[in-house]
């Protein structure tokens, strides 16, 4: 007899104990809570031969870009593999999908999960993977895309619904539907409040229509459902974010000694990359890091020679070169500059592309050659999103661009620059900043004025 999960997806592994556990696990990650790894390891423990345990666990942790995890990672696609023949044709689409991974075939390894979805539309692992990894390759369209193709199969009915939502709202908003994004990231909360993922798609909307206020209310409100959760980290900085645009830096600070300035050696990437993403935003304003710099850096040291994914690596040589780190620096240019020209896994495109560029714009910028920075920076800015991640982390480079281009005096385009950046989002009050910075520099000091008190009305005193 063939068994199946609660979505009513084949699993060749006939022990209803086993999938609920499964269930439980993948449960555990879509809400970002507790550790679906080390729960899945307690099932295989009792259920060695269970495929899409397997298969889950190499997933999970095929997202994570870093090398102290990928001997794990490695290890539990080989046993997914050494099941193949027991394996039914869906978790073969994902035994495929995570060899793909592990021999660096990102793109491929969507398509694998793309084939289980296609035939699975209920297959709420295969979209949570498409999904996600789209999101760190930087398919935009396509991290919209995978939720449509099946999101007319889903209704309320299905368990899980509720994180297809959230997908589907971070898609959308990630592709400018602002509008439908945000009704179906709050139609995912009316389901189940706690669920960071559809915080976080809704926060996205207003970071991009520049609602600093609704902004701030809407992510405190829901600040009990998520401050406890893996995800908290990136929401903080959401938060941050939109204090950053009112200029209340006092708040911005708070936030990260209080939640990002982790003491743990060990966190992951991710934590430490919205750390670095929040300290490089108040550089560029010229606010003093009071030592923190230096704090991240030890953090990320270790990893300077990893070259697994470029979106970790400009987030490391921001650290690098805030902090002066000649040798930490060095080592990843060099690190990456070799990697593009040996390797030929998924990430080199990226790397080579936008990610040694951009690491090299940051230096040029820390060392106070802002004109190459600007050199570097301009072919790059509308093919930003190869580097993966979302339009909110990315802007960085459109800022730095930004802060560059004025400190090198080249005020014709700091203003074409910061006139862009206010049009897009004229409730910022650090954009009018920019402009009156610009107009001042052009020596036209009517407009610097009006533009510098529209930043004063909009930013906090
Ligand atoms: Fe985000």
């Amino acid at each position: 007899m063939t068994a199946s999960d609660c979505r009513n997806v084949p699993v060749s592994y006939n022990n209803s104990a086993a999938i609920a556990s499964l269930e439980n696990a993948h449960e555990y990650a879509l809400v970002f809570e507790g550790d679906p790894v080390a729960l899945i390891n307690d099932t295989l423990k009792e259920h060695p031969n269970f495929i899409m345990a397997h298969c889950f666990k190499a997933a999970m942790l095929s997202q994570a870009m870093e090398t102290r995890i990928y001997d794990e990672f490695a290890a539990s696609v080989l046993a997914a593999e050494a099941l193949w023949n027991t394996a039914n044709q869906r978790e073969r689409f994902h035994i495929n999908a995570v060899r793909a991974w592990r021999e660096g075939n990102f793109f491929g390894a969507v398509q694998h999960w793309e084939k289980a979805l296609t035939q699975y539309p209920y297959d709420l692992l295969a979209l949570q993977m498409i999904h996600l990894t789209d999101v760190l390759l930087g398919d935009v369209a396509g991290l919209r895309d995978c939720v449509a193709r099946v999101f007319a199969l889903w209704d309320e009915s299905m368990p899980g619904y509720e994180f297809v939502l959230g997908f589907f709202s971070f898609g959308l908003e990630e592709n400018r539907d602002f509008m439908r994004a945000e009704e179906l990231g709050r139609q995912s909360l009316a389901i189940r409040i706690k669920n960071p993922y559809a915080v976080h798609a809704v926060a996205h909307v207003m970071e991009m229509k520049g609602r600093q206020s609704g902004g701030i209310s809407f992510m405190e409100y829901h600040r009990k459902n998520w401050a406890e959760t893996n995800f908290a980290n990136h929401l903080w900085w959401h938060l941050s974010l939109f204090h950053l645009d009112n200029g209340n830096i006092d708040r911005v600070l708070d936030i990260y000694d209080a939640q990002l300035r982790s003491s743990e050696q060990s966190s992951d990437k991710y934590s430490e990359l919205d750390a670095a993403a929040l300290l490089w935003r108040l550089k560029l304003l010229d606010i003093d890091d009071g030592g923190r710099w230096a704090d991240l850096a030890d953090k990320w040291e270790a990893s300077a020679a990893d070259t697994l994914y470029a979106f970790n690596d400009v987030h490391a040589m921001m650290a690098f070169v805030a902090d002066n780190r000649r040798d930490a620096a060095e080592t990843l240019i060099n690190a990456n500059a070799r990697y593009v020209k040996h390797a030929s896994d998924a990430n080199v495109a990226m790397s080579r592309d936008m990610g040694l560029p951009f690491c090299l714009a940051l230096q040029d910028f820390a060392n106070g050659k802002y004109a190459d920075c600007v050199k570097r920076l301009m072919p790059l800015r509308y093919t930003t999103h190869r580097l993966g991640g979302s339009f909110a982390q990315r802007d960085i480079i459109g800022w730095t661009l930004l802060e560059a281009s004025l400190r090198a005096r080249n005020f014709h385009l700091g203003l074409s620059l910061a006139n862009e950046r206010c049009s897009l989002k004229p409730t910022s009050g650090q954009n009018w900043h920019y402009i009156a910075r610009a107009h001042k520099g052009l020596a036209d000091f009517d407009r610097a004025r009006y533009a510098q008190a529209q930043a004063n009305a909009l930013l906090v005193a």
